[in-house]
């Protein structure tokens, strides 16, 4: 007779946990829209997905779970999202299984709107309710919708470690606060993403600490406005932290966004000064070059005291880009707001601007008080006209690295070409250059040889 050792038998048979696990596992496919908040806030997402066992896929036919993580700043943002939805939906015919969710500054805006006329959809989940997603899954396991939109004072996902969705291991961002509390009249934010909080600082070097640690060269510190970072326990203002943050290794290049120019202070410009790895790199959103625009905007900011913090930072930082964002066509915006704006533009010199036409969003200050009465053609002129501005600007700043040796940090091969790679300046400008010996995630000093509006090209120098 065979002797038999159920034990050992067992144990052969039966399976690792690992393997059960992957067995069991179930795939997520996460697309985002919005703002680099958004972005930072999908790797949360997947942090907390992963616990329950699922697996980042990026192939939307496998998925067991899609996410659409969302944004309300304008009504074509929404638009998008709705006519990417009604595709995504077709995928729930072959596979039964299939649940959909609506993340983010959507989910938050039009809760019912969404469970109303979208029955496909089986989750909506607003940004502060992040941590319910395991409940909620379980919820909508037997065809009940998952609802959570509830806004949190203290919610900054501080322990949560995000896993990073970018393909190129080099930059990564890294949240530092949430929610917005400056109620400019025009935005949706302080609406879909509540009211501002800070993060732990240790949390915050914890995060980067990790990130250094798994070969990370860049990190961008996030927050609507970061300026107004504020951790009481130990009195961390955002140039502390920010130079904590640059004190770490003084290979990784630190940026941030986003500042409100109504609180750039001195001692922010100083510790960019102090710390070569602090990108010279700032984005200083205006909105409008006209006075009477800022104060419909409640921007709390004149045109002169803009000026005057641009002029600071050029006297401190003469090498520094400067890149804004501008609205056209706000409401009550006259032909000579709009020309403020251009010569605005004109007298700093962006060397980048996002640009956009004014898009009324329901319950904002600017709805309820002031009619949209800029008529749609004049919106598009004007804002015609503040891009043509920005691409002669932008060429014009480009044309001024011509001749010049810069330090760019790799983030991989160039689209167009496999034998060329393309990284960052410090000043945020792209350079495209021939690969030689260099690879993703070095950095190469190059000479910038020619340029387009949109990109620099160089070759490396010794
Ligand atoms: N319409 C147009 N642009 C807007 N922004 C914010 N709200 C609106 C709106 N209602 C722009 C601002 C902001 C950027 C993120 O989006 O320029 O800085
Ligand atoms: Fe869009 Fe603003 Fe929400 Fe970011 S915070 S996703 S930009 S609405």
């Amino acid at each position: 007779m065979i002797p038999v050792f159920p034990d050992i038998l067992e144990l052969e048979d039966c399976l690792s946990l690992h393997e059960i696990k992957k067995m069991t596992q179930k795939k997520l496919y996460i697309e985002t829209y919005g703002c680099q908040m958004n972005v930072a806030d999908s790797e949360v997402v997947s942090s907390i997905l992963k616990e329950e066992n699922y697996a980042i896929t990026n192939d939307a036919k496998e998925a067991d779970l899609i996410l659409i993580n969302t944004c309300s700043i304008r009504d074509n943002a929404e638009v998008r999202v709705k006519g990417r939805l009604d595709n995504l939906k077709i995928l729930k015919k072959d596979n039964k299984n299939l649940k959909i969710g609506i993340l983010g500054c959507m989910a938050e805006r039009i809760k019912d709107k969404i469970l109303e006329d979208e029955p496909a959809v089986d989750l909506v989940v607003g940004p502060d309710a992040y941590r319910d997603l395991p409940k909620l899954l379980n919820t909508i396991s037997d065809g009940s919708k998952g609802v959570n939109t509830l806004l949190s004072l203290e919610e900054t996902y501080a322990d949560i470690n995000p896993v990073r969705l970018d393909e190129n291991n080099v930059s990564a961002f890294v949240s530092i606060m949430r929610g917005c509390n400056n109620l400019c009249s025009y935005c949706v934010v302080p609406y879909t993403r509540g009211r501002e909080r800070s993060r732990d600082p240790e949390t915050i070097i914890r995060e980067v600490r990790n990130l250094i640690k798994n070969g990370y060269k860049e990190v961008t510190l996030l927050g609507q406005n970061v300026n107004s970072f504020y951790w009481e326990a130990d009195n961390t203002d955002f140039p502390a932290l920010l130079e904590r943050v640059a004190l770490q290794d003084s290979s990784l290049r630190v940026r941030y966004s986003t500042s409100h120019p109504k609180d750039l202070s001195d001692k922010l410009i100083e510790v960019m000064t102090k710390h070569d790895n602090i990108c010279k790199s700032i984005h200083l959103p205006v909105q409008s070059g006209s006075n009477q625009v800022l104060n419909k905007m409640k921007r709390r900011y004149t045109r002169e005291s803009y000026l005057e913090r641009i002029s600071a930072i050029k006297n401190a930082m003469p090498e520094a880009s400067i890149s804004s964002d501008i609205i056209a066509g706000f409401c009550d915006e006259t032909e000579k707001d709009h020309q403020d704006t251009l010569s605005l533009m004109k007298e700093v010199g962006y060397d980048f601007s996002y640009m956009f036409k004014y898009s009324e969003r329901p319950g904002t200050f600017a709805a309820k008080k002031f009619p949209d009465d800029v008529p749609e053609e004049i919106k598009s002129r004007r804002l015609s006209e503040i891009i043509e501005l920005q691409n002669k600007l932008s060429l014009e700043s480009k044309q001024k690295d011509i001749g010049k040796v810069f330090e760019v940090l790799i983030e991989g091969s160039s689209k167009k070409s496999d034998s060329e790679l393309f990284g960052r300046t410090s000043q945020n400008k792209v350079v495209v250059f021939p690969k030689t010996n260099y690879k993703t995630g070095d950095y190469a000093m190059l000479k910038i040889t020619e340029c387009s509006s949109a990109t620099l090209r160089g070759i490396p120098v010794n």
